[in-house]
This record gives C-alpha cells, sequence and structure tokens, in this order.
C-alpha cells in the first residue's frame, strides 16, 4: 500500500484532471457522448454563459461523459436524484428521464432546477420532475420503471443517500449503472464501501468522487425482509467483540465547515 501522503496527493491530481474542462484537451481526444455526438459542446457553451456549476456545485461535463460511455444499450431510462448539469445531459441520452429535487428556483442564479431548464441543450419533454425533499417523495413514489442508470447526488447528510439507495436498489436493471456522486463524504464512502462488497454491484470506476457500479444479476436483496448476515459487508466485518465500529475514537476534532456549505 502507498504512503497515505502519496494517496492524497493522487487523488487531490485525478479530482483536478476530471475536473479541467474538455477545452483544456486538443479536439480529437475531447470525449463525447457515444449517443450523441453534440451534447458535448452544447452544455460546454451552457458553461460558458451560465457557469461550469449552479449553487449548490455540479458534476464534471467529463465525468458525465464518462458516465454516458459506459452505459450499455441504446435505449436509456434513467433517475436522478437532485439536479443540474446531469440532468442536462441525461435529457439528451435517455428516452426518460426521472429527476427527484427540489424546487429551488427561488435561488435565481444559484437555482439547480434553473440551470438546466434555461439550458438550450435540455429536451424537456424527457424529463419527469418529482419536486420536494427526496426524503418524502422517494417513500410514496410508485412509477419506478426498471433503469439503466440511477444517479444519486441528491442531500448528502447522512442517511440520506442511504435512503435514496434503499428506494432505487430494487428498480436498477442488471447490467444497469448506479452512480453515486461525492464518496470523498466520509458516511457516503461507507455507503460505496458497502455497494462494493454486495453481489448485487460490480465496481466500475471511480472517475474523481463519482463512484459507478454495474448491476449485476444476483437476486434483488429483499427490501422489506431482514438477511444483514447476508450480505458480504458485513460478514466480513462482523466481530462481536466490539461494540461500536468507530475507527479514530473520536480523536480528532470535527472539522468545521461553517460558511463554506
Ligand atoms: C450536488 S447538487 C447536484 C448536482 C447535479 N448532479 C449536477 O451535475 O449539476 C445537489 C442537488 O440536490 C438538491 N437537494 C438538496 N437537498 C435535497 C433534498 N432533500 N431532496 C431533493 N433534492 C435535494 C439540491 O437542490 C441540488 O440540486
Amino acid at each position: 500500500m502507498l504512503p497515505l501522503f502519496v494517496q492524497k496527493t493522487h487523488n487531490r491530481l485525478r479530482r483536478r484532471l476530471w475536473g479541467s474542462p474538455l477545452s483544456a484537451m486538443p479536439a480529437p481526444l475531447q470525449p463525447t457522448a457515444k449517443r450523441d455526438r453534440m451534447v458535448a459542446a452544447e452544455i460546454a457553451s451552457h458553461e460558458k454563459s451560465a457557469g461550469a456549476a449552479h449553487g449548490a456545485g455540479s458534476l464534471p461535463l467529463r465525468t458525465l461523459i464518462r458516465i454516458e460511455n459506459l452505459l450499455n444499450g441504446s435505449s436509456v431510462v434513467s433517475a436522478e436524484t437532485g439536479c443540474g448539469k446531469s440532468t442536462i445531459l441525461l435529457s439528451r441520452i435517455a428516452t426518460r428521464h426521472k429527476v427527484f429535487c427540489l424546487d429551488d428556483r427561488d435561488r435565481n442564479d444559484a437555482s439547480s432546477v434553473a440551470y438546466f431548464m434555461n439550458c438550450p441543450a435540455t429536451r424537456l419533454e424527457t424529463i419527469e420532475t418529482v419536486f420536494g425533499p427526496t426524503q418524502l417523495t422517494l417513500p410514496s413514489y410508485e412509477r419506478h420503471a426498471p433503469y439503466d442508470l440511477v444517479l444519486i447526488d441528491g442531500p448528502h447528510g447522512f442517511p440520506f443517500p442511504e435512503l435514496e439507495y434503499y428506494y432505487f436498489y430494487p428498480h436498477v436493471k442488471a447490467g444497469g449503472l448506479l452512480v453515486v456522486d461525492d464518496v470523498n463524504i466520509p458516511t457516503i464512502g461507507r455507503l460505496a464501501d458497502f455497494i462494493s462488497e454486495d453481489r448485487m454491484f460490480e465496481t466500475v470506476e471511480f472517475i474523481g468522487a463519482t463512484a459507478v457500479f454495474r448491476r449485476t444479476d444476483a437476486p434483488v436483496f429483499d427490501p422489506v425482509g431482514d438477511g444483514w448476515w447476508l450480505q458480504d459487508y458485513n460478514r466480513r466485518r462482523a466481530d462481536f467483540a466490539r461494540e461500536i465500529f468507530l475507527r479514530d475514537g473520536k480523536r480528532r476534532a470535527p472539522i468545521n465547515f461553517e460558511g463554506r456549505y
């Protein structure tokens, strides 16, 4: 294993690379979406006028194109939590795209909804928006389709991405992608660790802080049963002599993020 500072520098460089604009590469080497050759250039042009991200931050365009390249099949049904630049791309490459997000249009220029709705590249007719906190909308939503792609990038606090995972995992098709953003946030990283060890998913790759998993053909884990002892994440770690699995024993003081988020 590499020393920690080498790993950290490597990760930082990777994140910077994935965050750099597509135009930083010579045109023949710029990545393009397989299903829509024009969309990357159109989103890049929106980034120039509206900014590379809205107030809540966006997935880098390079990451979005990479995810599209990893998708199988020509007809794509997709869903995401949160919205923004990802919504623009998915509206173009999916036949149907469901968006579960807050309606933040009162935030004007910082609005994620306005970011995709005002973009000329967005195909609004493909999109079904379900406005409201996913904590409330997902439990009552009944029209899930089998998905080729699910992107989890809505609320990031614990346990909200886990809650979203719960409502989506039974609906991801075998061969479909499950994408979890911001796995550098510790609790989301733990979710990604769990998924990467679960039989229902195989890890495809990490694109910066975005984890991409592919659904295997393992049976759906019963969403209304139990069975923690069947899950490899638990099977690898179960140790009944320990009461709690805290790694650092609360030795480090929590970092103060006041004013940054
Ligand atoms: C990081 S941004 C998503 C970025 C987007 N994927 C992109 O590529 O531009 C997080 C999004 O989640 C939304 N959000 C935050 N809390 C939410 C909640 N409780 N329910 C639904 N959406 C939420 C924010 O309004 C924002 O649109």
